[in-house]
C-alpha cells in the first residue's frame, strides 16, 4: 500500500527537499510513499490570486483567507477522502511519536502549510483539521514542520528501515530516550567504551541499556520520566516508591 502525502502550500518547490535524498527517496522510487503538491495560489478567485489578508482587529502580518483554504482542502479530500488533514501551526498540539506512528499506519496524510501570522480561525470550525505543532519554537511556515512529520510517518513504513529492531528499541517507541551508542575505537581521546558493553554477556548489557535509558530520561526530559508507564519516584530519603504510592 503506498502512503499518499498530499502537502497544500504556497511553496511546493520547497517539497521534496530532504525527503528527495536517501531512505525517504529510495522509498519514494519503490512506491512505498507518494507525494502530491498542491500550490493554495492555484485555488484563489481573483485575477491577483490573492491568498492573504489583514488581520481583523488590526495588527502586524497577513492572515491565510479561508475562502481560499477551504477551496484548496476540499479539493484534496475529494481526492484522498481516506486521509486525515493536518495543519502545521505552532498553536497546534505537539506532535508525539505515538501520533506518528498512526498516521503512518494509515492511507496518507493531508499536510496544510501556513505561512504570514496564520490561518483565519474558520477553516478550522468548518473543517475535521487536526492541528499539529512540532515543538514550542516558532518556524518561518508551517513547510519545514510538514518535512519533519512526514520523515517520521516514512521511516515507519514496512520496508523502509533496513533493521526492524533499530527502531523498537530508539528514543519514544517505549516512552523513554534511547540508552547511548559507542563504536570503535575502544579508546579515543583518553576515554573508553563502557565495560559492559565489551563483555559479550547479552543479559548484563540490556540490563545496562534500560538502565542509562532510564537516568538519560529522568535527568534530560523529567517530563517523558513522569509519564512513563514504570516510573518510580525517587523520595529524598532515597527509598523507591510506585508512583501510585505518592497520592497523585
Ligand atoms: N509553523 C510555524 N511554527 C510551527 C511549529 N512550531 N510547528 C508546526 N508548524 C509551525
Amino acid at each position: 500500500m503506498t502512503f499518499k502525502a498530499t502537502v497544500l502550500t504556497l511553496y511546493p518547490e520547497m517539497f521534496p527537499g530532504p525527503l528527495g535524498v536517501s531512505l525517504a527517496a529510495r522509498a519514494r522510487e519503490e512506491g512505498k510513499w507518494s507525494l502530491d503538491c498542491m500550490q493554495i495560489r492555484d485555488f484563489a478567485a481573483d485575477k491577483h490570486r490573492t491568498v492573504d489578508d489583514t488581520p481583523a482587529g488590526g495588527g502586524a502580518g497577513m492572515v491565510l483567507r479561508v475562502d481560499v483554504l477551504a477551496a484548496c482542502i476540499d479539493h484534496a479530500t475529494e481526492l484522498h477522502p481516506d486521509c486525515p488533514i493536518l495543519a502545521m501551526t505552532p498553536r497546534g498540539k505537539p506532535l508525539t511519536q505515538a501520533r506518528v506512528r498512526e498516521l503512518a499506519a494509515g492511507p496518507g496524510v493531508i499536510i496544510l502549510c501556513g505561512r504570514f501570522e496564520g490561518f483565519d480561525e474558520r477553516i478550522f470550525q468548518s473543517r475535521p483539521i487536526e492541528e499539529v505543532s512540532i515543538g514550542d519554537i516558532v518556524l518561518s511556515g508551517g513547510e519545514p514542520a510538514a518535512l519533519m512529520l512526514l520523515d517520521a510517518c516514512i521511516r515507519l513504513l514496512p520496508g523502509v528501515m533496513g533493521a526492524p529492531s533499530s527502531g523498537a528499541e530508539e528514543s519514544f517507541e517505549n516512552g523513554l530516550l534511547e540508552y547511548p551508542h559507542y563504536t570503535r575505537p575502544s579508546e579515543w581521546g583518553g576515554r573508553t567504551i563502557p565495560e559492559v558493553l565489551r563483555s559479550g554477556d547479552h543479559a548484563k548489557i540490556a540490563a545496562w541499556r534500560k538502565s542509562q535509558s532510564e537516568i538519560d530520561t529522568r535527568l534530560r526530559r523529567p517530563d517523558l520520566w513522569e509519564r512513563h508507564d514504570g516510573a518510580r519516584v525517587q523520595s529524598a530519603s532515597g527509598a523507591r516508591h510506585e508512583k501510585k504510592d505518592q497520592g497523585k
